[in-house]
């Protein structure tokens, strides 16, 4: 199934895209003021980590939409006590505050704040801000996506030899040696494979033509809700790859159009051997 996008006219896009804005804001701003803190960790497991920046920025990007849109629904990665499912709301927000937390830990400048608006299933704005590369990523259903203000689009590249393809590594022991298969057939086929650690970043690169593909199993709605809308709006295409996994991970792929189906076509061959 490809992922589209619907517009209905009685929606107002522009403020829910200045919401998105000022919720992203919120939350990076927040992680970046309170820099010196990202050791404080809740939880740390076997590739992963859960850091209290991640709960506290949560909340500062659900204070925004709340103040905003006190009846809409709210989906986000961490389980603090500003969340709330509405089952009758038609809009409902998709948060990540920290997007790339272990690079954040780290003090890699690869992690950003994602925020998205879905109106009847359908992303309609979306921002990913990336304070410690200046960079913030909007897009709109009914516009061109941006970055900084100025209007991007994907490559035009065409051939997978020719093509750099971001991805990320599922924790899950089990699911890693099926991807291990399809990373080492795809990078026999491509120029290089890249892993960064943000999944919203590595969408939103593909959006600027900076990348050309990006591919991750298991994956979380939060990881890519904002950065699909953003690559799409930018010429490129997105898709649902199979059937969900388990915990309502998904497997999702992105590219610039033109290698979509190269890209697909190593799948299908791993799941035939
Ligand atoms: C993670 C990042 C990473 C991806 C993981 C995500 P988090 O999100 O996007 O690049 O490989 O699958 O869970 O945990 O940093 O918000
Ligand atoms: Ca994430």
């Amino acid at each position: 199934m490809l992922i589209t996008d619907f517009c209905p006219m009685s929606l107002d896009i522009d403020k829910l895209l200045e919401c998105s804005l000022a919720a992203a804001r919120a939350a990076a701003t927040y992680a970046m003021d309170h820099y010196n803190r990202r050791s404080e960790v809740v939880e740390m497991s076997s590739h992963d980590v859960k850091l209290k920046l991640d709960q506290e920025c949560q909340e500062k990007a659900i204070a925004v939409i709340r103040s905003q849109f006190p009846e809409h629904s709210i989906i986000a990665e961490e389980q603090t006590s500003g969340i709330r499912t509405r089952p009758d709301s038609e809009t409902e927000w998709i948060v990540d505050p920290i997007d790339g937390t272990v690079n954040f830990f780290h003090g890699l400048p690869l992690w950003c704040s994602s925020v998205a608006a879905r109106h009847h299933g359908a992303v309609v704005a979306a921002t990913v801000y990336a304070p410690a590369l200046n960079v913030c990523y909007m897009a709109a259903a009914d516009g061109q996506s941006v970055c900084n203000g100025l209007p991007i689009h994907v490559s035009s590249v065409a051939s997978l030899s020719d093509a750099i393809v971001l991805t990320g590594i599922v924790r899950n022991v089990s699911e890693r040696r099926s991807l291990t298969r399809m990373l080492a057939e795809l990078a026999g086929k491509v120029q290089r494979l890249r892993i960064l650690g943000s999944a919203a970043l590595d969408i939103c690169a593909v959006a600027h033509g900076q990348a050309d593909g990006y591919f991750e199993s298991g994956i979380y709605v939060w990881d890519v809700a904002a950065a699909g809308l953003i690559v799409r709006q930018a010429g490129g295409s997105t898709e649902l790859i199979g059937e969900p996994l388990s915990e309502g991970r998904i497997q999702f792929l992105a590219t610039n159009g033109h290698i979509h189906d190269a890209v697909k076509n190593v799948f299908r061959q791993i799941r035939n051997l």
